[in-house]
């Protein structure tokens, strides 16, 4: 018997790069907690080449590149063409538009690797979170899922855990580590983001 599908919420998930939380939440629409909620409808890329790209591809999902010199206005015909309900940021490194942020009101989430609203803001990302999360001597990091906002990193806090930082931690061990537990994370946060809509 086919997959009732009507009900699914259409995800665009944007990225730049590896694309493990990309994975992790088509894991979850296929057979997670995302499945009764929600289908990976596209994947938008800031450049191509990526391998984000790729796990999109094998798993036959629509993909966008989505480079600098292409007006907002596109990329908004692109998403409504898929049908987008709702916007996951999966290690997205360019600023989102105003337009994109005003029209996915309480609909566009992104995922950073500390305790925010410390290590945040313009320039936080990658391995210099965990680099200053390391360097300012804190013991406690962790993962934040936030609503997206106009500002980097200041949008309403949606869930967040925390991963104890050990004291022979590199950027690298600790990254590894709470890369484990975003992939955890995430999908459920997302979940919760789209039963919010429902309330
Ligand atoms: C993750 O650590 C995420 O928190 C941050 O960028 C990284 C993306 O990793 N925003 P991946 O591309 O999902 O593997």
């Amino acid at each position: 018997m086919g997959e009732n599908t009507a009900n699914l919420t259409n995800l665009a998930i944007f990225v730049s790069g590896r694309g493990s939380n990309l994975r992790s939440i088509i894991d979850s629409c296929d057979h997670g907690i995302l499945r009764s909620l929600a289908r990976v409808a596209l994947v938008v890329a800031s450049k191509a080449n990526i391998h984000a790209l790729q796990i999109a591809e094998s798993a036959g999902i629509d993909r966008y590149v989505y480079s600098r010199d292409i007006p907002v206005t596109t990329l908004l015909a692109v998403l409504e063409e898929h049908e987008v309900g709702f916007i996951a940021l999966a290690g997205y490194l360019r600023r989102i538009a105003p337009e994109i942020v005003r029209k996915f009101e309480r609909r566009i989430v992104n995922i950073h690797p500390a305790l925010l609203p410390k290590f945040g803001g313009k320039g936080m990302y990658g391995m210099r979170v965990h680099q200053a999360v390391i360097e300012s001597g804190e013991t406690i990091s962790g993962v934040t899922v936030h609503y997206v906002s106009e500002e980097y990193d200041a949008g309403q806090i949606l869930a967040q855990e925390t991963v104890a930082v050990e004291e022979n931690d590199t950027a690298e061990t600790l990254a590894d580590r709470i890369l484990q537990i975003e992939h955890k994370v995430y999908p459920v946060a997302i979940a919760d983001a789209l039963r919010n809509l429902k309330r």
